[in-house]
């Protein structure tokens, strides 16, 4: 069973993550998680944080020789603005938090529930751990889910879809264009395939940061050269697109995910939604649609798998809203922490290691094996079953 998880303070000394269940022979380099780690550091309207970090990953167990033994694989990302919190976030020392304690919770935010689920008179104890920094290691894990995909040709791909009211048309993306597609992403600072809507979205995040505002957004994971099967109809935890929801809702912000088309897929007659089969002899079954975003039952069914993710506006507003002041228990404005305008394409990142994630899980549960050369031969076997006795048209 392939899992992970995290721990570490927005301003503490360090993010760590360990992952499990990894098999052992995947090739993998601290260059290729950096890489991955920059891609979520990028895009416009992000805050000043960002000029101060450059996410770098020490792997700590688990890889020798950049190969993957088997073994638990310890992961550390050091908090670059660490020596200026030293004080503030001490583990030994009664922390002097001065100026930086939060009393005064910003609406939106973890700060008030938290504050009250765990008697934090701080709320600083809050928001250190419920900052999205933490995103920084899921993007690190999800390098080497993403590298254990990319093994077996499987692809992920994101494209910012909204930001604010500004609109795009997802831009459909297969295999032959990926890379082409990809480039244009990676160029682009709101990671949108349309060059002529970055211009107002660019516009749509400068008049919020000038109103003090912030804004939310939306945007597409995709993934490319999965095979049907991924994933079961048999019982409710198990379906796929349940548990890729999940994992894209467990990313902060995100407040809604489609699958596919399914926010119109509702309003649209069932003749024009569902993916009609198609046989070609030579070419196998196959479809001329993917309303269904490449599942049907809770499994994968052959065509890309697409999802939809929507995020709500960044929380911490540099015009406050209305909030409570805990210690003198009046209304106040809320507190201020240094913060992003807009952070839809770094959540696109994010959404891409998350989606990394839920499908290797799904692929290793199918496929199984141990190590690297074991999984290709078993997978091989089940791409050659699907090809010959169910004709799936490889996409
Ligand atoms: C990549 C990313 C960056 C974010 N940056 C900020 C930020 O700078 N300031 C902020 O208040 N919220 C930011 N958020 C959103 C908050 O972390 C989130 O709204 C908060 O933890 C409350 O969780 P919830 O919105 O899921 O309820 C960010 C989210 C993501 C995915």
């Amino acid at each position: 069973m392939l899992r992970f998880s995290t721990a570490g303070e927005s301003h503490g000394k360090a993010l760590v993550s360990i992952i499990e269940g990894l098999p052992a022979g995947l090739k993998i380099s601290t260059e290729y998680i950096n890489e991955q780690m920059q891609r979520r550091q990028q895009g416009y309207g992000r805050g000043g944080r960002m000029k101060i970090e450059t996410d770098q990953v020490k792997i700590l167990s688990g890889v020798r020789a950049g190969i993957t033994t088997g073994s638990p694989i310890a992961l550390a990302i050091e908090n670059r603005d660490w020596p200026n919190w030293e004080q503030i976030m001490a583990v030994e020392a009664i922390p002097a938090t001065g100026d930086k304690t939060v009393k005064r919770p910003r609406p939106g935010h973890a700060d008030y529930p938290g504050a009250v689920k765990y008697n934090h008179a701080d709320m600083r104890n809050v928001l250190e751990r419920a900052s999205a920094r933490e995103t920084a290691s899921r993007v690190a894990v999800g390098a080497f889910f993403r590298k254990f995909l990319e093994y077996f040709d499987i692809h992920i791909y994101s494209q910012v879809i909204s930001v604010g009211s500004v609109q795009v048309v997802p831009e459909s993306v297969d295999q032959q264009g990926l890379a082409d597609f990809r480039s244009r992403v990676e160029e682009s600072a709101l990671r949108c395939s349309d060059k002529s809507k970055e211009k107002e979205m660019i516009d749509f995040i400068d008049q919020a940061r000038l109103a003090g505002e912030s804004v939310g957004g939306s945007f597409e994971v995709g993934v490319l050269g999965i095979p049907p099967g991924l994933g079961t109809y048999t019982h409710w935890e198990g379906r796929l697109d349940a548990r890729l929801s999940a994992l894209l809702m467990s990313i902060p912000a995100i407040k809604a995910v489609e699958i596919g088309d399914g926010i119109n897929n509702a309003r649209t007659p069932g003749s024009k939604v569902h993916d009609e089969l198609r046989y070609q002899a030579g070419k196998g079954v196959y479809r001329l649609s993917n309303h269904a975003g490449g599942i049907e039952g809770g499994m994968s069914n052959g065509e890309a798998i697409i999802a939809r993710a929507y995020m709500k506006p960044i929380p911490t507003l540099y015009k406050p809203l209305v909030s409570v002041d805990t210690d003198q228990w009046v209304e106040q404005k809320a507190d201020v922490e240094r913060s992003d305008i807009c952070a839809v394409p770094a959540a696109g990142v994010v959404g891409e290691a998350m989606m990394a994630y839920g499908i290797a899980a799904a692929f290793h549960e199918k496929i199984g094996g141990d190590f690297m050369e074991q999984i290709k031969s078993n997978y091989d076997c089940y791409l050659d079953y699907v090809e010959k006795v169910w004709k799936w048209a490889r996409i």
